[in-house]
């Protein structure tokens, strides 16, 4: 008798994932070297199909949400979903990620990146001047790398959203920079609540 056991998309992902990090010390190259294989877990059927059942993540009380699908209890990596309703509609806020690099690859649906460059000295707390440099929209299968303090916000157009997140370390426990380009105020708030989920329930 043949016993077949299929690892799912996730664990593919999960020992990849771990296999670079223990290979590739230096951040940016380890950071870029990861997309492609998010790209897979992004292209596998069952994850698309089980998004299309992910709760919708909810601002509330000033904070964004993010599904938690794993922690990596060795490197810290974490694997967030995120699911933007249709009816949400706007802009998120303009934000940085603090210190941790992300992956931020499109699962389901189109919206809009748009990137930033930080234009004063940081010498004042409460001041940041900003100016657009990029808007692009994206749709399934493409992938941000965001780096350590860059600029930016993820913005619906209209439809569904879902995103699959790799950090470098699980949001919500430390502040992430916020930014205003029509006052210039700069302040720094928690990231999003983790809101812990299956990514591939059992069927
Ligand atoms: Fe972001």
């Amino acid at each position: 008798m043949v016993i077949e056991t299929k690892k799912s998309a996730m664990d593919t992902f999960v020992a990849k994932t771990k296999e670079l990090f223990a290979s590739e010390p230096d951040l940016d190259k380890r950071w870029q070297a990861l997309t492609p294989i998010l790209s897979d877990l992004l292209a596998d059927p069952a994850v698309v199909a089980a998004s299309k059942n992910w709760p919708d993540c909810v601002p509330a009380d000033g904070r964004a949400e993010n599904l938690l699908f794993y922690v990596d209890d060795e490197y810290g990596f974490a694997i967030n979903g995120l699911t933007k309703n249709a009816n949400r509609g706007g802009r998120t806020r303009i934000h940085d990620h603090a210190h941790i690099y992300t992956l931020y690859g499109v699962l389901d649906g189109k919206e809009s990146v748009e990137r930033y460059d930080r234009l004063d000295d940081r010498s004042r707390p409460d001041y940041a001047e900003i100016k657009l440099a990029s808007s692009v929209e994206v749709g399934p299968g493409e992938i941000d790398l965001v780096g350590p303090y860059e600029v930016h916000s993820e913005n619906t157009v209209g439809q569904r959203t879902v995103a699959v997140i790799i950090r470098s370390q699980m949001g919500g426990t430390f502040n992430q920079g916020r930014y205003n380009p029509e006052t210039n105020e700069y302040y720094e708030s928690l990231g999003p609540r983790q809101t812990p989920v299956e990514m591939l329930p059992e069927a």
